[in-house]
């Protein structure tokens, strides 16, 4: 069969499983099945300006509005984003406001805004002036090819637009992302572009002069890179910050664990762990006298 052929028979199949089920495949993104049908241009826009009427933040609404987006299977955009647990226990141990200084947050790797409006709403609470920075790539992730879109969608749902700064970069180096790499997967090629994005995002941060209160990191989950995104995270928070990092089971995430153990020689203190989330926090000068951090590379 030629290419043509068979991406017609895979793009029908999609659409006739979809329209019978209510539903797309794992893997699968609504623009992918439905990009070139006179269908989709009258349903995207369905109910647009209601979905952007302001309201609180709530977990479950947040999965339920990117999920209603059929921009990626329902299990793919919950397997993806943290569960409310884990948010709940980083928003309960978010540092307090200073005096005089608004609270500022760093959020690395948002797939498709799920954890960061549930910071964005702690920070909020705490200081109302609080201002979130997020970075990710927006390279396709599970499936679902530009994630901000989503990004963008949930923040302003929840009146977040004027407490957060998007950033669309790597936070370090562009690293191999899975959907990207994985050239045979439906997706690919379809996605808008393979995996380009600004790159170097907390060296310019760096250099922009950024000093952070809090970091959630869930990003790239390779050591090697994590142990540098740490070394210039520690350029670019005050000291005293917390850093919370996402997946730090070993069950599951060994090089995360292996990091989150090692942090101490990076010059952050290990204050708490939870399930997947592990909390740390930026020496004081003082206290890094006592024990020299060692180079991360
Ligand atoms: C597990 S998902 C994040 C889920 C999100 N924290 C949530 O719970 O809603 C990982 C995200 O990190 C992004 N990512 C991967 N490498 C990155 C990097 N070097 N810098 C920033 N983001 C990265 C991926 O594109 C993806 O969007």
């Amino acid at each position: 069969m030629s290419r043509s052929a068979s991406a017609w028979v895979k793009i029908t199949g999609a659409r006739i499983v979809s329209l019978l089920t209510g539903k797309i495949p794992d893997q699968g993104t609504w623009p992918m099945v439905w990009g070139n049908s006179r269908l989709y241009a009258a349903d995207r826009w369905k109910k647009r300006r209601s979905a952007f009427e302001h309201r609180s933040y709530d977990y479950d609404d947040a999965l339920r509005f990117a999920v209603a987006t059929r921009r990626g299977s329902a299990r793919d955009i919950r397997e993806g984003s943290m569960p409310r647990e884990a948010l709940e226990f980083i928003a309960s141990r978010l540092p307090k406001p200073r005096l005089n200084h608004g609270l500022r947050g760093l959020h690395i790797g948002n797939f498709v805004g799920i954890s960061l409006a549930h910071l964005c709403d702690a920070a909020c609470r705490l200081d109302p002036g609080a201002v979130v920075l997020s970075i990710d790539p927006n390279v396709p992730h599970r499936g679902v090819d530009s994630p901000q879109d989503l990004v963008v969608g949930l923040m302003n749902r929840y009146g977040f637009e004027g407490n957060w700064i998007p950033v669309t970069a790597f936070s370090l180096e562009p690293s191999p992302i899975y959907d990207v790499n994985n050239a045979s997967g439906s997706a690919t090629a379809f996605a808008s572009y393979h995996g380009q994005s600004a790159s170097d995002g907390l060296g310019n941060l760096e250099r922009l002069g950024c000093k952070f209160d809090f970091v959630l990191i869930d990003g790239n989950h390779t050591a090697s890179y994590l142990r540098r995104e740490l070394a210039a995270i520690a350029r670019i928070v005050r000291p005293g910050a917390m850093i919370f990092l996402d997946d730090v089971d070993k069950a599951n995430w060994q090089q995360v664990h292996a990091v989150f153990n090692k942090a101490r020689r990076f010059g952050f203190a290990q204050v708490a762990h939870q399930g997947r989330v592990g909390v740390l926090r930026r020496l004081r000068p003082a206290e890094m006298r006592q024990q020299p951090c060692q180079d991360p590379s």
